[in-house]
């Protein structure tokens, strides 16, 4: 399994032998992203004066479809401690998004940077929410003593567990508390047994033997979610309407019956979450986004106009490129936990530019993307490393699905040869799709055995290259087949 890398731990070399594991070559691609996240780390090692004046390197990844661009996005956002957002920029030239709508990257980058920060925070306070949650269910457990004094009511429920461990002072509590009810007064001496009791519980509730009791207690009724109000369109001022409500109405509550063992571990929760200051986490997370925060931009090419003429849907597409300028040059954008200065975020974006060249970004955008970088088209040995190499590997997750019956799916160096080599063909014959080729041949060359294999008795096929021509090739030759096949 991957391995979080700190950012410490984020030196280009680092970062570069992260992304081997899962993306064959494309070297140039990995080093210009390696170098910019660096630079990252160490802009924000210099003092203000400096940092404020070192603005990021935007890089623009150019290369067919299908070598890796998207899964370098992918990766890194695994990789980095950084808030990190993945939008596709044709995702704005769609019916209903115009104008501002692009500041809801930001907006996202911004949600992003919050959740991290509240789950360090949470995780800073699990030790005393713990306690408040074990004082909140003792109270549950055994109310505080007001009017009436109900120890001999808890003493009755819990009988049982306490018998064995029975002492004078139990004792002297049960025959006590007749008295107790008469006076429905509380007293100092009463005071002291019922904290006593407490101890005892907390004791029993700390050793775990609480743990498969029912209990009914208090919890938050989480936020009701309002389908009908939360549109998109209302997020455009970053205001959240659900939220707003929420502050109005009064926090709900609702009895729930459960396991001790489980009440500790919500109460737990919800005591973590008020431990939260909530504007020192706002203030983080906006410094946060706005210093360290990447967004990528998948899809740039999509948005080019050709040559351009602007008419028609064109011109929706040239306005999501103004629309992205001045966020990519540096601006504010409103967001429900502050203002956020666009100014030091990391753009990196990518397309396939096949029809259309980088030169026909509008001139302004260009600018913003010193850093070019191309992936290369897959050669047959890319294409057969892509299939066997990375962790995750198309060849290893058709070996793990197929254990699943009981079957090993075995395949040769030759064959996943034979398999890598048909693709380059089809991808040089036919439209260049890249390692997606791999996904239908895969597909293809496995759907008998992907079929049948729960009626076989045998433990093990060995695909073999000979297997992969007789499956494969006749589709190759076939150009009517191939017409459906990608
Ligand atoms: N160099 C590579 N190494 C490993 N896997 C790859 C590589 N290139 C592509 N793939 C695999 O091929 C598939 C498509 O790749 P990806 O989504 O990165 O394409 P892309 O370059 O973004 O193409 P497009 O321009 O069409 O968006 C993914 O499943 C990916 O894992
Ligand atoms: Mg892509």
């Amino acid at each position: 399994m991957a391995t979080k890398i700190t950012n410490s731990d984020l030196t280009p070399s680092k970062i570069i032998e992260y992304l081997n594991r899962y993306i064959i070559g494309q070297d140039k691609a990995k080093r210009a992203v390696a170098i910019a996240l660096r630079n990252r780390i160490r802009r924000r090692a210099l003092p203000p004066e400096i940092s404020h004046e070192i603005m990021p390197k935007n890089i623009l990844m150019v290369g067919p479809t299908g070598v890796g661009k998207t899964e370098i996005a992918r990766r890194l956002a695994t990789l980095t401690d950084a808030p990190f957002v993945k939008v596709e920029a044709t995702k704005f030239t769609e019916v209903g998004y115009v104008g501002r709508d692009v500041e809801t990257i930001i907006r996202d980058l911004t949600e992003f940077a919050v959740s991290m920060v509240r789950k360090k925070m949470l995780l800073k306070v699990q030790a005393p929410a713990l306690e408040r949650a074990e004082q909140r269910l003792l109270d549950a457990l055994l109310p505080r003593p007001e009017k009436k004094f109900q120890v001999h009511d808890f003493m009755r429920a819990f009988n049982a567990s306490l018998s064995g461990e029975k002492n004078q002072d139990q004792e002297q509590d049960q025959e006590q508390a007749s008295n107790s009810e008469q006076e429905a007064q509380i007293n100092p001496e009463q005071d002291a047994r019922h904290e006593r009791t407490r101890e005892r519980l907390l004791k029993m509730l700390r050793d775990g033997k609480l743990d498969s009791r029912d209990i009914e207690i208090d919890v938050n009724d989480s936020v009701t979610a309002m389908p009908f109000f939360a549109s998109p369109g209302m997020d455009v001022m970053g205001i959240n309407i659900t939220e707003m409500l929420g502050g109005i109405m009064p926090k709900r509550t609702k009895k729930r019956h459960m396991k001790v063992s489980e009440a500790l571990r919500i109460l737990q929760q919800e005591e973590a979450e008020k431990l939260i200051d909530t504007d020192a986490m706002a203030k983080e997370a906006l410094d946060l986004a706005q210093e360290d925060g990447i967004v990528f931009l998948d899809e740039i090419d999509k948005v080019v106009v050709k040559n351009g003429s602007s008419h028609g849907p064109d011109v929706s597409r040239e306005g999501v490129q103004r629309d992205l300028l001045p966020i990519v040059e540096g601006s504010v954008v409103q967001t429900r936990y502050g203002p956020v200065k666009t100014d030091h975020i990391l753009f990196i974006a990518a397309g396939a530019f096949s029809g259309v060249k980088p030169s026909d970004l509008i001139p302004e955008l260009q600018g913003r993307f010193p850093i070019r970088v191309e992936l290369e088209p897959l050669s047959w040995e890319n294409l057969q490393q892509i299939l066997t190499e990375p962790e995750n590997s198309l060849i290893k997750q058709y070996e793990a699905l197929i254990s699943t019956e009981g079957t090993d799916l075995i395949f040769t160096k030759e064959s996943t040869e034979e398999i890598a080599r048909l693709a380059h063909k089809m991808n040089s014959e036919m439209e260049d799709i890249g390692a997606r080729r791999l996904h239908t041949m895969m597909e293809q060359l496995l759907e008998e055995i992907s079929f049948s294999v729960c009626d076989m008795e045998t433990e093990s096929v060995t695909i073999t290259p000979e297997m992969v021509r007789e499956r494969l090739s006749g589709l190759i030759e076939n150009s009517d087949i191939r017409r459906y096949l990608l």
